[in-house]
């Protein structure tokens, strides 16, 4: 497994052809490496073409949300086997987004998780305080009850297929990203938590920073070592700068 994962989030942009146009820039501008990993995370409309066009290349395919259940009276939900059918690999959950927009508490989250893994999808799974959390000093805490309700349940060996995103709600889409310091404090204390709490080792375990990452601030967020990649909203849906990202990741 790749030490760098970088993941964009298209969240709800492109349409069809506008998805295919992105994917094939991507495509053509990539120079795949065997330190980095790419996932792209279109909406749910989007995947089946998406889907075709990253057949035999190294792109992985995510999909944004997914329902715990299996199948159903769920109007308007995606379970985790039609994901899998059109050839997502991985799944965002947790979102702030889904959060803070959409109502999902941390039960649902981790209702999401463990659905996800028993269908084989690979969760990258979202937490991140908000800016009056942190500013009242209680950024660790809140990642802490996030981490500890979100994976509550999830077996010792599942944990190789988890991806955490470290995303200060305060730093998605406001151009104001964390520092390196700021992003490295928390993910220390994650991978921390991870080993303390369900005895793990977690040198493995891939985090991400998100949250306003940018081709001219991606260099300085990987030369932390905690940092393992990165979740990019705006900066994905730009072929040039994604790439660059990914570049600069290696
Ligand atoms: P942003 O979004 O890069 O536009 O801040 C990141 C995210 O929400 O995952």
């Amino acid at each position: 497994m790749p030490n760098r994962f970088i993941v964009g989030n298209w969240k709800m942009h492109k349409t069809i052809s506008q998805a295919e146009t992105l994917i094939q820039d991507i495509l053509a501008l990539y120079q795949p490496n065997p330190s980095v990993e790419l996932a792209v995370a279109p909406p749910f409309v989007d995947l089946q073409a998406v889907s075709k066009l990253l057949t035999s290349t190294p792109i992985h395919l995510a999909a944004q949300n997914v329902c715990a259940k299996d199948e159903g009276a769920f109007t308007g939900e995606i379970s985790p086997s039609m994901l899998k059918d059109l050839g997502c690999h991985y799944v965002i959950i947790g979102h702030s987004e889904r959060r803070h927009l959409f109502g999902e508490s941390n039960h649902m989250i981790n209702e999401k998780i463990h659905a996800a893994l028993h269908h084989d999808l690979h969760p990258i799974f979202c937490i991140g305080e908000r800016l009056e959390e942190r500013e009242a000093g209680h950024s660790l805490s809140v990642i802490q009850h996030q981490l500890q309700t979100g994976l509550a349940g999830v077996k010792t060996q599942d944990f190789h297929t988890i991806t955490i995103a470290y995303e200060p709600v305060w730093a998605i889409g406001t151009g104001k990203a964390a520092t390196v310091e700021e992003a490295t404090e928390v993910h220390a204390a994650i991978r921390s938590s991870l080993s303390t709490h369900w005895n793990i080792d977690s040198t493995h375990i891939r985090i991400l920073y998100g949250g306003s990452v940018t081709a001219e601030n991606a260099k300085a967020l990987f030369h932390s070592p905690h940092i393992n990649g990165a979740l990019v909203g705006k900066a994905c849906l730009n072929s040039e700068s994604f790439v660059k990202i990914a570049e600069i990741s290696a």
